[in-house]
């Protein structure tokens, strides 16, 4: 039988990627150039210097990607993220699905991290175990997700104002450490005591709604008020915070939804704490704890070309590739 390709894009945030997915499961490639030296010295994302790196970048890592191959499709994120790359994407899909004469298929991106869940970094995929409890923790998302299958989401909570990502990239500026806050954090919390500060688990008992916005100000309060502070104290009890709280609402939704399974995804997921609190808690549960492997929890467009896959399988593609950058998860048409 022939191969099927699909060409993957991703320009939502500050990673400008490009991946080619064979029959649905194996990444011939997956190239990503990340903004990370262009935004570092504002501590956070640019949206301007972002569209205009994208627009850069775009057609050299969509043809490191491609090779010589000719996609069967063409698939971009066209949502969440920020407008001006959104538009990028937009264009470069549109341009190569005009040139290769085939269907250009939108996609969501937050669909894309619960989704790279299944990458094994061979050429099989780990296929995720439904229902399960979806928890996308990223830079700019919060969300807790019940998925009975590919496609099929009841969205059951979200961060009422920052993301657990934001929290460690602006926890990091506060202490003067470097961008992506995240990897900075925690490696100072390696060295630090978790129970050194007793910083807030907000809405710890409050259902499947984050607020990480409150953590990060007790951060600033707590600098404000003692003169004598250990970096590593802090971060490891800011971290301790954080993880907790996303542990025992996502084995919350778990228990209340009656599901076995819980996936997590976004840049968060790379978060070692995180990680084995997870797995320990739930475990005590009877309950499957799932994340996606450390080199795809960011940003990176072989998710984007895994998620058109499932959808042409799945679900109706219903060639809306509209950009929206306050896109929100919904369930697949059916077939
Ligand atoms: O998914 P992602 O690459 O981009 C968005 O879609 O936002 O996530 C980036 C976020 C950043 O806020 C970064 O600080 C955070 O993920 N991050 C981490 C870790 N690695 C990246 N947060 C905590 N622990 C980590 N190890
Ligand atoms: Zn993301």
């Amino acid at each position: 039988m022939k191969d099927t390709y699909i060409l993957g894009i991703e320009s939502t945030c500050d990673e400008t990627s490009s991946a080619l997915l064979k029959n649905g499961r194996e990444v011939v490639s997956n190239v990503i150039y990340t903004q990370i030296d262009i935004h570092k010295k504002y501590a956070g994302v640019v949206p301007e210097l972002a569209s205009r790196a994208h627009a850069a970048k775009i057609a050299s890592v969509i043809k490191a990607a491609l090779g010589d191959i000719v996609p069967d499709y063409i698939a971009f994120a066209n949502g969440p993220g920020l407008p001006g790359g959104l538009l990028v994407g937009r264009v470069a899909a549109e341009t190569l699905g005009n040139l290769f004469e085939k269907p250009v298929i939108g996609v969501n991106h937050l669909e894309g991290h619960l989704l790279a869940c299944e990458f094994t970094g061979g050429p099989e995929l780990a296929p995720l175990e439904f229902p399960l409890i979806s928890l996308i923790v990223s830079g700019g998302h919060s969300e807790l997700w019940l998925v009975k299958n590919y496609g099929e989401y009841k969205i059951l909570g979200k961060t009422r104002d920052d993301a657990a990502g934001e929290a460690f990239d602006k926890v990091a500026k506060l202490l003067g450490l470097g961008y992506p806050g995240g990897p900075e954090v925690s490696k100072q919390a390696l060295k630090g005591d978790r129970n050194a500060v007793k910083f807030p688990r907000p809405m710890i008992g409050g259902g499947c709604e984050f607020s990480f916005s409150g953590i990060k100000t007790a951060v600033s309060y707590y600098l404000r008020d003692h003169k004598d502070i250990s970096v590593p104290d802090i971060c490891a009890s800011f971290e301790q915070a954080v993880a907790e709280t996303l542990v025992k609402k996502a084995i919350d939704a778990a228990k209340r939804y009656k599901v076995k399974n819980i996936a997590v995804g976004g840049g968060v997921a790379a978060n070692g704490l995180l990680r084995e609190i997870l797995t320990k808690e739930a475990e005590k549960q009877g309950i499957k704890a799932r994340f996606v492997m450390k080199g795809l929890s960011s940003d990176n467009a072989a998710m984007i070309a895994l998620c058109a896959a499932k959808k042409l399988e799945y679900g109706k593609d219903t060639g809306n590739i509209k950009i929206n950058p306050n896109m929100v998860v919904r369930s697949w048409p059916k077939k």
